[in-house]
């Protein structure tokens, strides 16, 4: 088992009614003057808003408002909500709402000390100092909630690039189940299938770490079961819970111990497919991608996927377990091909060369070039 660092300091405040601890939370961090970041309305139909702001009052806790974060966010919002924070004298950030919202708070957080920050997520510039961050998350998918992440889209370059710092987790984050009732079921999937992408992405890193693969096969036998649940009944409170939990474990360091720092090939590709496309939702880009990375590796050592087929699948063949993994995501109405998302073939030269940044991709299974266009046709 290779060695590894496991530090998680976000404190996680989880069920149901929460949200009302938040204001006495920030209040005992010394939090007076707070930036409200937020996306495009939906919290103001699960009830969020309405909660967040009376916890605040009751808090003394005084804030302004940054709305209109949009999925797969942008650099320039980042920018105009730093120069706000900045005029407001904020000494915290607030995010409510999902994985776009609080990484553009973070940026924020993080920017508000810096002359760019998209110079940190270049790597041209380290961060020292961030804002506390607070949240309170409106949909599990990405694990931004406890994790040091943040993933902006500069749209002038169409580089839509990670950045990790300590300094950005969340000094604390709320996660009320019942908040995500109002999710379409197509945004439940999208998150579903981010979070297995992100266990999926360490989970064929090594066969060592035996502890953190069991933990792993059971988040995503959950995933898919809650998953299953709450496409027929979304207000299933025990499958929302249960989905929500097992998203943050996927990439809050646990599902990450002991592998190696996990391959995120599937990640890079999927991350140039929504920065030339924003409408294409995180969740639908993996949905295709990861399939199609399996069978692409299948091909050449099916060994590899064995354990895995046989755990959440119950195949002994991994092309068969493979199969099964896309009839669950076309069960769950996904997309399962780069057609499928609207994207065309005289696209895909420009996408290859948006993921090439440098001779390979992904940290484990490392791709060329020729390999990544074969495999960019197996998904197409
Ligand atoms: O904007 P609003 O009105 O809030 O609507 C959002 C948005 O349209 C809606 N929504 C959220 N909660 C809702 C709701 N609708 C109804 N009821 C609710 N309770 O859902 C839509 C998608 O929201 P978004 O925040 O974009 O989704 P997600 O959490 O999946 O975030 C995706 C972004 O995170 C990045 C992705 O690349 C993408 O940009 N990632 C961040 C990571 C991280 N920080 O660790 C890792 C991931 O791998 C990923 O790259
Ligand atoms: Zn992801």
């Amino acid at each position: 088992m290779e060695s590894f660092t496991f530090h998680n300091p976000t404190k996680i405040l989880f069920g149901k009614g929460q949200i009302a601890n938040l204001g006495k939370q920030m209040q005992l961090d010394g939090v007076h003057r707070c930036i409200l970041v937020a996306g495009g309305g939906s919290i103001r139909k699960n009830g969020a808003y309405d909660a967040v702001i009376d916890s605040l009052q009751k808090a003394s806790i005084q804030h302004s408002e940054a709305w209109g974060v949009v999925a797969n966010p942008r650099l320039d919002k980042v920018y105009e909500i730093i120069n706000l924070a900045r005029e407001y004298k904020a000494d915290a950030i607030l995010a409510v709402g999902g994985g776009s919202v609080i990484d553009t708070s973070k940026s924020v957080a993080a920017g508000f000390y810096l002359n760019d920050i998209w110079d940190a997520f270049l790597q041209r510039e380290k961060i020292s100092k961030a804002l506390p961050i607070y949240t309170v998350l409106t949909i599990s998918a990405t694990g931004s909630e406890m994790n040091g992440t943040a993933v902006i889209t500069n749209t002038k370059t169409k580089q839509k690039f990670g950045m990790f710092s300590e300094l950005i987790y969340p000094k604390l984050s709320i996660i009320d189940p019942t908040l995500q009732e109002t999710l379409p079921f197509r945004q439940t999937a999208n998150g579903a299938m981010d979070a297995i992408a992100h266990i999926l992405e360490f989970y064929f890193a090594d066969d060592k770490a035996l502890s953190t693969i069991a933990i792993n096969e059971a988040l995503i036998l959950t995933i898919m079961q809650m998953t299953d649940i709450l496409k027929s009944n979304p207000k299933d409170y025990v499958a929302r819970a249960n989905l929500a939990w097992c998203a943050t474990l996927a990439l809050n360091g646990i599902s990450g111990a002991g592998l190696k720092g996990g391959d995120w090939g599937c990640h890079a590709i999927e991350h140039a497919l929504s920065a030339l496309h924003p409408e294409i939702a995180h969740g639908e880009g993996l949905a295709v991608i990861f399939p199609a990375w399996i069978e692409y590796h299948c091909e050449k050592d099916p060994s590899r996927f064995v354990r895995w087929s046989k755990k959440i699948f119950g195949e002994d063949n991994p092309t068969l377990g493979m199969r099964r993994f896309r009839d669950r995501l076309q069960n769950w109405e996904m997309p399962t091909s780069l057609r499928d998302l609207g994207i065309k073939h005289d696209e895909l030269e420009e996408i290859l060369n948006m993921i090439m940044i440098s001779d390979t991709v992904g940290a484990i299974y490392k791709l060329k070039k020729e390999e990544l266009r074969s495999l960019l046709m197996l998904a197409f």
